[in-house]
């Protein structure tokens, strides 16, 4: 506890720009297909090249895979197919020697149907681990005993056990029953599993769909339309008290570990009550701009909602691509668009959350969907990374997915020296951010300019202000700003002095300046 934060220092999660990494896409370290440990490790210095805080690792541990990962049979064993705990120390010793944090995702609502824990609670009615899990009997119909349904594959959120005459609930596969967090068992043996991590010298972790452990025992009723989608309308008070807790328990901790929560509930004001009063989660995600159409109208109001709900002392979170959704290529329809949400990602008052690949302009894979090998489709974002431009691209022989478009010339190796790549773009943006109090951690503005097709703010801590535009439009847009210009998404855009005009899908950053200082002209 000594190095807690005092109230005046600013903690570094607030800072920090967090890589995302799906393990089995990212490096493929002894040619099997599939992404590795070593295979990160033998790529930390793209990532701190980068200039990025933190790595977020999507699942790792002990896992059959019906969901790669986020169907836990051990929460603290290192998949084989990842490497050994061996590898993941060196993994973290190599993050930590080049100034960079780990975060490891953590899945506490359910676990694999192969865990021990639920193996036991199968079993019989009055096995000890029966309570574990959350056990209904059957509706008087014999049907199950809620309507809900599954968030994967959209079916029945129960499944019936035969030998035990009753249904179990999982709210994603019937692989995945979710457990029942009502039983303190439960809390002690999830927090046990925290504590086995951070011993080991993680610096925090991400938590899988985090508000639904607090269903309780009386579970929430939902009507028919809520039933449908229990994943977003379930939002129980209960989640707080627990998540209380974790935080005590991370807080016991002098490195100061972060947890961010997968809070998925996209209604206005939901996702910012799991922050608490500086003592639930310390980040929580915010899917809203990720669930919109890539047009100024929608950003601007998610902004808007974003930055009015996550006011001081509240901070917020910034999400445009992850292992789930359409990469932001392939949301926003065009390079020039995804080198234009780069810089509002860089620039917005949040902790962004970038997922690897997006800072080489990467696509979706294009897969139909008689080859997915996901059970909800999501198999086109994580395709894997091309790291050089001949066949391969730096894996084995049979990659377990294919390559994204274009895999040869967006290749890594292709990008790094080139100063108009989108790579080049990244690292300049996250330079610019790093050295910038205003962009790290200053006021959010919304500006009132340039029309239906732009969004534009301003930034400003201390003495600093930035002001970014962002041109969703396919025309040039005036813009009465002026001062220098410090980074566009352009890039043959010469620098100095800014000219006043936006090209059609650009964004920029300007530094006002001079006499008439843009910033005294819309206040
Ligand atoms: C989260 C994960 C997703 C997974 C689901 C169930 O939404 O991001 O990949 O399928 O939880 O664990």
């Amino acid at each position: 506890m000594t190095d807690r934060p005092g109230q005046h220092e600013r903690p570094w999660w607030r800072d920090a720009v967090i890589y995302q990494i799906y393990p089995r896409s990212f490096a493929d370290s002894d040619g099997d297909g599939v992404g590795d440990l070593r295979g990160i490790t033998d790529r930390l210095d793209h990532i701190a090249s980068l200039g990025v805080d933190a790595i977020w690792l999507s699942p790792i541990f002990a896992s059959p895979m019906a969901d790669f990962g986020y169907d836990v049979s051990d929460y603290c064993s290192v998949d084989p197919v990842f490497g050994s705990e061996a590898d993941l120390d060196e993994l973290i010793a190599g993050v930590h020697e080049r100034g960079m944090r780990l975060l490891l995702d953590w899945v506490p609502n359910h676990t694999s149907d192969q865990h021990p824990w639920f193996e036991a609670s199968r079993r019989s009615r009055t096995d000890p681990k029966r309570d574990w899990y959350v056990w209904r009997d059957p509706a008087p119909d014999g049907g199950p005993p809620t309507g809900w349904t599954a968030a994967i594959r959209r079916v029945p959120a129960w499944t019936f056990d035969e030998q035990t005459g009753q249904y179990y609930l999982h709210l994603f596969l019937p692989e995945q029953p979710d457990l029942n967090w009502a039983n303190p068992e439960v809390e002690a043996a999830m927090h046990d599993t925290l504590r086995y991590w951070l011993d080991r010298g993680v610096d925090g972790f991400r938590a899988d769909v985090v508000h639904l452990i607090g269903k309780g025992t009386d579970l929430p009723d939902l009507d028919e339309r809520q039933a449908r989608h229990p994943l977003i309308e379930i939002d129980p008070p209960y989640a707080h008290e627990l998540l209380r807790r974790i935080r005590a328990l991370l807080e016991g901790y002098d490195h100061q570990p972060m947890m961010v929560g997968e809070v998925y509930l996209l209604g206005d004001g939901q996702t910012v009550t799991y922050l608490g009063n500086d003592d639930e989660l310390h980040l929580t995600f915010d899917f809203r701009a990720l669930h919109s159409p890539w047009e100024a109208a929608a950003i601007r109001s998610v902004i808007e909602r974003s930055q009015r709900e996550f006011a001081a002392p509240h901070w917020p979170t910034w999400v445009l691509s992850n292992h789930d959704k359409p990469r932001t290529r392939s949301l926003c329809g065009s390079t020039d668009r995804a080198r234009a949400a780069a810089v509002m990602s860089l620039t917005m008052r949040a902790t962004p959350f970038l997922y690897a690949g997006d800072e080489l302009g990467l696509a979706d894979a294009d897969i139909a969907p008689e080859n997915w090998i996901d059970p909800a489709g999501r198999d086109g974002c994580r395709a894997p990374i091309p790291w050089t431009p001949e066949d391969g691209h730096g894996w084995g022989p049979d990659p377990w997915l294919p390559f994204p478009p274009d895999a040869d010339v967006l290749a890594a190796s292709e990008q790094v020296d080139d100063p108009a790549s989108m790579l080049a773009l990244y690292r300049r943006l996250l330079q610019m951010r790093r050295a910038s109090p205003a962009l790290r951690a200053g006021d959010l503005e919304l500006l009132d300019i340039g029309g239906a097709d732009v969004v534009a703010y301003r930034r400003s801590h201390a003495d600093e202000v930035l002001e970014v535009a962002v041109n969703f439009g396919d025309a040039p847009v005036e813009l009465p700003l002026n001062g220098d210009l410090v980074v566009s998404s352009v890039h043959d855009r010469s620098p100095g002095a800014f000219d006043g005009i936006i090209g059609a899908h650009e964004a920029i950053v300007v530094r006002p300046g001079g006499e008439s200082a843009p910033h005294e002209s819309h206040r």
